[in-house]
């Protein structure tokens, strides 16, 4: 949710800039800006819409410099403009900011009683002024940051120039991720390493409540009682092409066909003679989940949709209760907690932030440990908790979350297994679909041409149903989420058995209904919900287990998938639904990988 980067370097800055905004952009993609200082002065370019908009703008005014901040916008104080987009100048300073200020129309008040004028609606440009007034007092570029960023209130990433500062980057954090790339005799910031992996591969992550001055030859940072750190340096095990996106259309497209292999890196190592190695998720693991007596796993969006999964997989194998929610609902309500009681957290990013607002909120209220299941190893998330597991999906670029979700439910299929070791009746999840996961999700994935064949049926259309039961309902869930946020047709999952209840009255040809059918324990309760639909004009597209006995027939479409352990059901059965929404995607021309209106990382409430 919008992405800063920045440097100092003694080379041109504005090519560095616009590369790590190119691999920023999947967090927010309306507008963008930069801004460097030179011989010129400050100077600044902006532009609305996609980097390639801000290219343009670069390309027709010449612009360059050895210092400079850059930053792409998702919008949420004002619309998408020139005038709204970053960086925000006032006088000698210019700034990027990712995050929300809450308390930036008190601060706006006091300044226009000041007499300030403002340009835009943007709470950033509360923080332009702050700087600036601050400044005036002393010319003390460092301490007037110090002065102003202790007015904040709210949630933060900060990039801040100066025109009498030709080497002083000032960069901060609270809530929301910052880092910085090291260089040799060049430093550079950014919201997220995947937009310096061409410049260093050598970073340091700044903790909430830090301030850092970046220079060419050195770093300073203080913390957030204002005492100098030393924040470790990591090694980025990334390299620069993991955010190509090769010979595939799209980065969706490219993630989908990841997936054999990242399912297979994320439990490879994990298991012996079938069962999860529970001390791979640290040493204190076994005891924590030894003594655990319920589970509440808190989440968002997709995410949300594998802790779904794995709350029937939790209650059914491990017979612990599991209740799952919604980040958003979760951090605002009362919530009772029995002893004993694991809190689970699950995020692609790590960085959402109502989910990280929740695991703080959960802090105080008597869990017995904390659990992330994350992709991304330096995020907040796995910062904040106790226990994590890190899927191995490599950087998401495309908004619609794809790899992540497969690896997050492998992860929880063997989460499931740690906790059913010690409280399972026997009946400890069957995990060997995991041995062979690779062919297994490579077999499905053959499926590709067929359904993209079948998506044609489905561009006209504006209404689509998903359909599932049990542990596959979440599944349903996830393949309507997936076509409605890159297709934009409206689309619904439903547990098949609760149809009469109210959704059979939207039943007619023009409603496409889409079942998920492995075959196990509820397939003839699912057959008889789909006889329902069916006599009511719908047409069906069902993926069934091979076996299950579904063939196609008038106003009935069976695509075949090979038979599976129950186990893996959930995982295997959601890829033929992410083509099935990637090829509509496709055929009605939407922005694929950056639909309207979406942000992959949303960092603000
Ligand atoms: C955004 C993305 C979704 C994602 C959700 C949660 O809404 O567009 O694809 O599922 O955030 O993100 P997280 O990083 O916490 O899994």
């Amino acid at each position: 949710m919008c992405g800063i980067v920045g440097g100092v370097t003694d080379r041109n800055i504005v090519p560095i800039l616009l590369e790590g905004l190119r691999r920023l952009e999947y967090r927010g993609y309306d507008s963008a800006g930069l801004a460097t200082l030179s011989s010129e002065g400050l100077q600044r370019r902006r532009a609305m819409g996609k980097i390639v908009e801000l290219e343009g703008v670069c390309d027709a005014q010449a612009i360059d410099g050895h210092i400079g901040i850059a930053h792409t916008r998702w919008a949420t104080h004002g619309a998408p403009s020139v005038a709204n987009a970053h960086p925000h100048s006032v006088g000698k300073i210019a700034v990027v900011h990712n995050g929300i200020i809450e308390n930036w129309a008190e601060l706006k008040a006091q300044l226009e009683k000041d007499g300030r004028a403002f340009e835009s609606e943007t709470d950033t440009e509360v923080i332009a002024h702050l700087v600036e007034s601050e400044y005036n007092k002393d010319q003390d570029f460092v301490a007037a940051c110090r002065r102003a960023i202790a007015q904040l209130e709210g949630a933060y990433a900060l990039g801040i120039l100066c025109r009498d500062e030709p080497n002083t980057l000032i960069t901060a954090r609270m809530g929301s991720p910052l880092c910085i790339g090291l260089g040799v005799g060049e430093h550079f910031i950014a919201s997220d390493v995947q937009a310096l992996l061409p410049v260093t591969s050598r970073f340091i992550f700044l903790e909430e409540g830090d301030f850092a001055i970046v220079q060419k030859a050195s770093v300073a940072i203080t913390d957030a009682h204002g005492e100098s750190v030393e924040r470790p340096e990591k090694q980025s095990q990334l390299s620069a092409d993991a955010v190509e996106k090769g010979d595939y259309r799209h980065y969706m497209e490219k993630e989908i066909h990841e997936q054999a292999s990242v399912v297979a890196e994320t439990v490879r190592g994990k298991t012996s003679a079938g069962r999860f190695l529970i001390n791979t998720l640290g040493p204190e693991a076994p005891e924590l989940l030894e003594g655990v007596k319920g589970v509440h796993i808190i989440a968002c969006g997709t995410s949300f949709h594998a802790a779904s999964v794995a709350r029937y997989w939790i209650e059914h194998y491990a017979h612990l209760p599991c209740q799952v929610e919604v980040a958003s609902e979760y951090r605002y309500r009362t919530t009772v907690v029995p002893e004993g009681t694991l809190f689970m957290t699950i995020s692609q990013s790590g960085e959402t932030a109502d989910t990280l607002a929740a695991l703080r909120h959960a802090r105080s209220l008597g869990y017995c440990g904390f659990l992330a299941i994350c992709n991304v190893p330096e995020s907040s998330l796995t910062r904040e908790s106790d226990l994590v597991f890190l899927t191995q999906a490599g950087p998401e670029i495309g908004v619609a979350s794809t790899k992540a979700f497969t690896t997050q439910l492998a992860a929880l299929l063997l989460i499931t297994d740690g906790l059913a070791q010690f409280h399972g009746r026997d009946s400890l999840p069957d995990l060997s679909g995991l041995d062979n996961i690779e062919s297994a999700i490579g077999q499905v994935l053959g499926l590709s041409e067929r359904i993209r064949k079948l998506s044609e049926q489905f561009v006209d259309k504006h209404h689509t149903l998903f359909l599932g039961r049990g542990p596959l309902f979440p599944i349903a869930l996830e393949g309507a989420l997936k076509l409605k946020e890159i297709s934009y047709i409206h689309a619904e999952g439903y547990p098949a058995g609760e149809l009469k209840h109210g959704p059979l009255a939207l039943v007619d040809e023009g409603m496409p209904v889409v079942a998920v059918a492995p075959d196990n324990a509820l397939l003839d309760k699912l057959k008889s919900n789909l006889q329902e639909v069916r006599a009511r004009g719908a047409t069906l597209l069902v993926f069934a287990d091979e076996s299950a006995g579904f063939e196609s027939a008038d106003g009935i479409e069976v695509v075949g998938l090979p038979h599976c352990s129950e186990a893996i059901e959930p995982l295997i059965y959601t890829l033929p639904l992410q083509l099935l929404s990637y090829y509509v995607a496709v055929l009605r021309g939407t922005d694929v990988d950056q639909p309207r209106n979406l942000a992959k990382s949303v960092t603000v409430e």
